[in-house]
């Protein structure tokens, strides 16, 4: 069973990466906030020359040494100390995700990579709700009854759910534009599962021109 669970990350691990590698440096530095079991870090740190630090409320990890623990408000890293921020369904479960993603821009050079599912209607807020409590609070309380992980309270209570209307007054908010919006819908359920390429609203144009050109452009 562990094993399975196991492969279910690293293959689910090398899925996100392939979606989100086009948004990363070909050397650089990356925050991974909200990190979990450490499964798409260790991917990343495959890529010589990507160094990855991870960011987490609690400690959920299975592969590698580990992230760097905070209190949910103040993450313990310097103003623009990377050159991306990442922030991978994490927003549904802090108190002020607000909060949060001006951290996340806080500590970027600019760019900030955030995956979140999104619901349209009262049948995708259902299908959401439900995967939420699948893949958060249950997958947790399963992993910590297999000790794969320290006997600790569950992070993972769905605080809300966002529709993509509703992100996008997120990110304005934080002083984020979205650069690129690249939606993975499950048809039928309307969810998505969307992946946003944030910029802090003044970017600083040098840095910018050093990545490769994003996917889609929103305007
Ligand atoms: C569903 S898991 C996603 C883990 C990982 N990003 C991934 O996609 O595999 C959500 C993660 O968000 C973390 N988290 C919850 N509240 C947080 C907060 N206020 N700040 C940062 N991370 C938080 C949880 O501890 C957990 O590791």
């Amino acid at each position: 069973m562990k094993s399975l669970l196991s492969w279910i990350m690293r293959h689910r691990a090398r899925r996100l990466t392939r979606r989100l590698a086009v948004h990363f440096p070909s050397s650089g530095r990356i925050a991974d906030i909200g990190s979990g079991t450490g499964h798409n870090a260790q991917i990343w740190r495959q890529q010589p020359g990507l160094t990855v630090d991870e960011f987490d409320v609690a400690d959920l990890h299975w592969v590698g040494d580990g992230p760097t623990l905070f209190d949910g408000s103040v993450i313990p890293a310097p103003e623009a100390g990377y050159d991306v921020a990442t922030l991978l369904f994490v927003l549904q479960y802090p108190a002020d995700p607000l909060s949060l993603l001006r951290e996340a821009k806080r500590i970027s050079k600019g760019r900030v990579i955030v995956l979140q599912s999104t619901y349209e209607g009262t049948w995708g807020r259902f299908w959401l709700r439900l995967r939420g409590f699948v893949w958060g609070s249950l997958a947790f309380r399963l992993a910590r009854w297999m000790r794969v992980i320290p006997p600790q309270d569950c992070p993972l209570d769905t605080r809300r759910i966002f529709s993509h209307p509703e992100l996008r007054t997120l990110f304005a908010q934080a002083g984020l534009t979205i650069h690129s919006w690249e939606p993975q819908e499950w048809h039928g359920l309307n969810v998505s599962r969307d992946l946003y390429r944030l910029e802090a609203i003044s970017p600083d144009l040098t840095y910018r021109s050093s990545f490769p050109p994003a996917m889609k452009s929103v305007g």
